[in-house]
């Protein structure tokens, strides 16, 4: 291998080693926590490849539906129902299934993930507000 090569891989590694280890696709997520549900419609699920379906979601701002689907919408259970599935996971899958069903939505970068934080944080602080007497 000469040497140009490995100086390659060493910045490869460098530069990747604040990513989770084993970071994962949006497909991957999708197929792993999402396609139970969001394949089959279950309970309502919005389909994957349902145009009509996802039209009106896809108008949403993106932190705004990636946030409450996050925290949970009706019967959507919190973070898919995984609970150690990351905000930037769980945004990747949204956006594979987005652009499965009509839209063009680009995966998030740092400041976008930022958006979705805050939209998290203010979603949680409705819902536990709404619970209180
Ligand atoms: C146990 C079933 C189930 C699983 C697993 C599931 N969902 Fe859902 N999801 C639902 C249902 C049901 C709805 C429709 C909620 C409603 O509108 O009542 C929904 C709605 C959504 C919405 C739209 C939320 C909105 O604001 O209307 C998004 C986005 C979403 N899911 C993303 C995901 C992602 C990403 C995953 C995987 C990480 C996932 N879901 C896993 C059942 C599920």
């Amino acid at each position: 291998m000469k040497i140009s090569r490995l100086f390659q891989w060493g910045v490869i590694l460098a530069s990747s080693a604040p990513m989770p280890l084993f970071a994962v696709t949006g497909i991957e997520t999708y197929q792993a926590v999402c396609a139970v549900c969001h394949g089959p419609g279950l309970n309502g699920a919005p389909k994957l490849g349902d145009k009509a379906q996802w039209a009106p979601l896809i108008k949403e701002p993106p932190a705004q539906l990636i946030g409450h689907g996050y925290v949970g919408v009706r019967a959507m259970p919190p973070k898919g129902g995984k609970p150690d599935l990351s905000v930037s996971d769980f945004a990747n899958a949204v956006v594979y299934m987005v652009n499965q069903s009509g839209g063009k939505w680009t995966e998030p970068n740092e400041k976008m993930l930022i958006q979705i934080n805050k939209e998290i944080k203010k979603r949680e602080a409705s819902i536990s507000s709404s619970k209180k007497p």
